[in-house]
């Protein structure tokens, strides 16, 4: 009832991890894939070189959300095989995620990617707290576009690009991105964002700014995939605050083909896809549905 086709990729339901939840070693991809029922799991935001990350604090809860400036941390390229090959064992398909500082860097850790065996490539255009990466790229269509369009030419594997709605226009750097070849959009990441503790006059990170995510930023991005799968004809992927079946037929009614799911891990557990795929089921049995197909789309 929920398996799916996405980008030649086979998934026994809509879900996915998303990138930077448990997603940097291989043993907890595969425990996500096993014992939490996801149907693809997006692996943590590789680049060329190994990366501390930002000093603490790098992660507080709010209200109706959180906000974390992690920093990219990551082992590198070429310690995250070993991890790879792990997450394999999961028996679901892996979509590394990507981040570079040049073109150069996202092309060529895109293509050890594939070598690695990753089955896509989600790049990240959307990380918001560490400068001249991420996010840096994708709040420019000329820069999306040319990043998507460097990846493409040298990767064979379908070419996911992840974007923000810190952009000024998200449907021009998503047509930018089709146009320039992508596979797949992913909308969204987090969102740039502060809290101030009153007690002492400062910002609560280390970083000062981080990325919000959570609940609070759903209706954001449930409005940026409903503009772009008006203007697009690729298959989106919406992401940000989904916690419930409910949560996620809104996306699929805003025109996405799945959804990620990342720190909604937090308050329901590693098992979480099983619950959101249950409370999916109930509802399309509750209301005739017999495929996700005869829901996405619906409010367009
Ligand atoms: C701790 C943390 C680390 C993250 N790391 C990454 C990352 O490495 N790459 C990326 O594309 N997004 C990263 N994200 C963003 C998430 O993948 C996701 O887009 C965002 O959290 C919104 O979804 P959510 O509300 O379900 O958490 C991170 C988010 C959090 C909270």
């Amino acid at each position: 009832m929920l398996d799916i086709e996405l980008l030649g990729m086979e998934l026994k339901n809509p879900l996915m991890l998303a990138s930077g939840i448990l997603g940097v070693s291989g043993a907890s991809l595969k425990r996500v894939a096993l014992s939490g029922g996801a149907g693809a799991i997006v692996t943590k935001s590789i680049g060329m070189t190994p990366r501390e990350g930002h000093r603490n604090p790098t992660f507080v809860e709010l209200d109706n959300g959180y906000l974390s400036a992690i920093g990219l941390a990551n082992p590198g390229y070429v310690e995250f095989e070993e991890e790879i090959d792990v997450a394999k064992a999961g028996n679901v398909p892996i979509i590394a995620s990507v981040y570079g500082f040049s073109f150069r860097e996202y092309v060529e850790v895109g293509r050890v990617m594939e070598g690695y065996g990753a089955d896509a490539i989600e790049l990240n255009l959307s990380y918001p707290n560490v400068g001249k990466a991420g996010a840096f790229y994708g709040y420019s269509e000329e820069l999306a576009h040319e990043v998507v369009a460097e990846v493409k030419k040298e990767v064979n594997l379908p070419v996911i690009a992840k974007l923000t709605a810190g952009a000024g226009d998200i449907v021009a750097i998503a047509k930018a991105c089709e146009d320039a070849g992508a596979d797949g959009i992913t909308a969204i990441g987090s969102l740039r964002a502060m809290k101030i503790d009153i007690e002492t006059g400062r910002p609560v990170l280390g970083n000062k700014m981080g990325g919000l995510s959570g609940s609070c930023i759903k209706p954001i991005a449930v409005r940026c995939v409903y503009e772009i799968s008006r203007e697009v004809s690729i298959p989106v992927i919406g992401c940000g605050g989904i916690t419930t079946g409910e949560d996620a037929i809104e996306y699929f009614m805003a025109g996405a083909n799945a959804v990620q799911i990342g720190t909604g891990l937090l308050s329901r557990g590693i098992t979480i896809f099983k619950k959101v795929s249950l409370e999916i089921k109930e509802y399309m049995e509750e209301n005739g549905y017999s495929g996700i197909d005869e829901i996405i789309g619906l409010a367009l």
